[in-house]
């Protein structure tokens, strides 16, 4: 008898995101235990019920997926998770809070279809965020130069030294943009922009974009008015406009869809995967 497929799902928001349970059905779990407003001290009661339920071998047919749109109180949810295995009694995790880890793989795979990204040098405009920081972190892990903009030099200072040191060989350079000359001088010599700012907030304009002249591919990864990226269209998706490549949010989007389901479907392949960005982004690669 086949043993059907349950997903516990963790949020820290009380109000449990719709998105992320629709994507779990539509990836082919049959039971969907949904928990909103969760803290780390609840996580591991929430976790024996899941792996003390199941034999070791079945528990490969239960899995967790972290979500909710803080991205540091998920980052608590899923230690406590981690903490709270022992020996084979785990199951597979997917972390994805506010959609951070598929976006920002599904941005970084963009960008790798149109030039080679070991030696370009990239921009991520606002930079700081969660979206941001795990593009950024992407991006370095595959030979970029990656340059880290905020409105603040001290926020961005502070990004790159924790990005350091996760990515021991990184080439991170911190920006400070608050004007067009501190844009300029970030778009210099730039082959590739991600722009990650929080919706509504337009981080470049046209004409700055236009003088960059080094710039192939723009990314932008907010798709309400106005974008990130002035000229990109949400809905661009390997766009060609003046010669160079552009992707919105919603363009993007698509890649970022595939990568969360083909993600949730690993999930329930083996019992001890934890699906971080580093892993989300291998899952999307195998897309490509
Ligand atoms: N396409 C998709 O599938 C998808 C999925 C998830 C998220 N997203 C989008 O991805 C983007 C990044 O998400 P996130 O959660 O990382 O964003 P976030 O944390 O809300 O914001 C990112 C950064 O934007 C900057 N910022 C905030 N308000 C600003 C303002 N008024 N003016 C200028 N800069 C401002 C801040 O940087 P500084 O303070 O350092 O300047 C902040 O760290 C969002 O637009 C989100 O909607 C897209």
């Amino acid at each position: 008898m086949s043993i059907s497929k349950v997903l516990l799902q963790l949020d820290s928001d009380p109000q449990i995101s719709t998105f992320d349970s629709v994507v779990a059905v539509d990836s082919g779990v049959d039971q969907l235990f949904r928990h909103g407003g969760v803290s780390a001290a609840q996580v591991r009661d929430l976790v024996y019920g899941l792996i003390f339920t199941r034999s070791p071998a079945e528990l490969k047919s239960s899995a967790i997926f972290i979500g909710g749109s803080d991205v540091a109180q998920a980052e608590t949810l899923l230690s406590a998770a981690v903490g709270s295995f022992f020996g084979p009694l785990r199951v597979s995790i997917l972390f994805d809070p506010n959609g951070a880890n598929t976006t920002a793989a599904a941005a970084v795979l963009a960008a790798g279809r149109h030039l080679q990204l070991a030696g370009s040098e990239t921009l991520v405009l606002a930079g700081t965020g969660p979206v941001g920081q795990r593009a950024a972190r992407l991006l370095a892990q595959q030979g970029a130069h990656v340059r880290v903009a905020s409105r603040r030099l001290e926020k961005a200072t502070k990004v790159c030294e924790s990005l350091q040191a996760e990515v021991a060989d990184g080439a991170f350079r911190p920006f400070a943009v608050s004007d067009d000359d501190s844009l300029k001088a970030a778009l210099n010599g730039v082959a590739v922009v991600i722009a990650a700012g929080a919706a509504n907030v337009r981080l470049a304009g046209q004409e700055n974009l236009r003088q960059a002249a080094d710039l192939q591919v723009l990314i932008d990864l907010n798709a309400a008015p106005p974008v990130g990226l002035e000229g990109v269209d949400p809905m661009d998706k390997a766009q060609d406009r003046d010669g160079r490549i552009c992707y919105g949010a919603i363009g993007v989007g698509g890649t970022k869809m595939k990568i969360h389901k083909r993600a949730l479907a690993r999930l329930f392949e083996q019992n001890d995967l934890v699906l971080n960005a580093e892993e989300v982004y291998a899952i999307g690669r195998t897309l490509e």
